[in-house]
């Protein structure tokens, strides 16, 4: 498959949890986790969350810059008026893999696969995809073995608990295909805030 290069961000509690319930608001870690936030965005040709991630964030996907603003859905269920639709930015790219094709003003609609997906952006010449969740999103893209890096912030000043709370990929559910190995590019410990930032890249294999 040829696909962009995919890069991921996420914060992680102390026991490895992007939320405290799916659809939460993040908003749980520091400043200093939001500013990098902005800053992994950058040279990013295209942003992607889930659709679950855009509600709960009420996300507009404003970066610095212009990338692409790619949501995913399996359902279609988009709100057309979501502040995603009303904000400006880079062009909405909504993916629907199994429902109807909802009428959005302005966003472009594609069908299909995640993975036909990741092979149309690569075909418009979107070079790398950047993606910030959430987990169940994040779970597809690792059974897919498509994802290059990983930035996380370690935010162990907080502990969600919680079986229905998801992870990193998700919540709890099939093993992946084949476990995904990673190893270390930067390891930034932050006394001042109770965090950790860490980015790993793939792992020739
Ligand atoms: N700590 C962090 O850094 C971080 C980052 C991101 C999100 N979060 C949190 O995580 C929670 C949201 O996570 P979530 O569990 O709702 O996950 P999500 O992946 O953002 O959203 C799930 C929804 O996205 C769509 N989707 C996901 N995978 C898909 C696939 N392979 N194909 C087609 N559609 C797919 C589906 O949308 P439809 O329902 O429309 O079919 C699914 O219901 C929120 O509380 C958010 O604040 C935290």
């Amino acid at each position: 498959m040829k696909r962009p290069r995919l890069s991921l961000n996420l914060a992680l509690s102390a026991d490895g949890k992007i939320s405290s319930v799916a659809r939460r608001p993040s908003g749980w870690t520091s400043k200093e986790d939001h500013a990098r936030l902005l800053e992994l965005r950058k040279g990013a040709d295209a942003l992607l969350v889930g659709r679950g991630t855009l509600e709960a964030d009420r996300m507009t996907m404003k970066p610095p810059g212009d990338p692409w603003r790619c949501v995913v859905s399996r359902g279609g269920g988009f709100d057309p008026a979501h502040p995603l639709f009303h904000s400006p930015g880079g062009p909405v790219h909504l993916l629907v893999t199994e429902g109807a094709v909802p009428e959005i003003p302005g966003a472009t609609v594609h069908t299909g696969t995640l993975a036909a997906f990741l092979e149309t952006l690569a075909a418009a010449g979107i070079g790398h995809v950047h993606c910030e969740g959430g987990g169940e999103l994040v779970r597809a893209l690792a059974g897919l073995d498509a994802i290059d890096e990983i930035h996380l912030t370690w935010a162990g000043h907080t502990l969600f608990g919680g079986r229905g709370a998801p992870t990193l990929s998700g919540v709890p559910g099939d093993f992946l295909p084949a476990t995904r190995l990673f190893e270390l590019t930067a390891f930034e410990p932050r006394p001042e805030n109770g965090e950790c930032f860490l980015s790993y890249r793939r792992k020739a294999q």
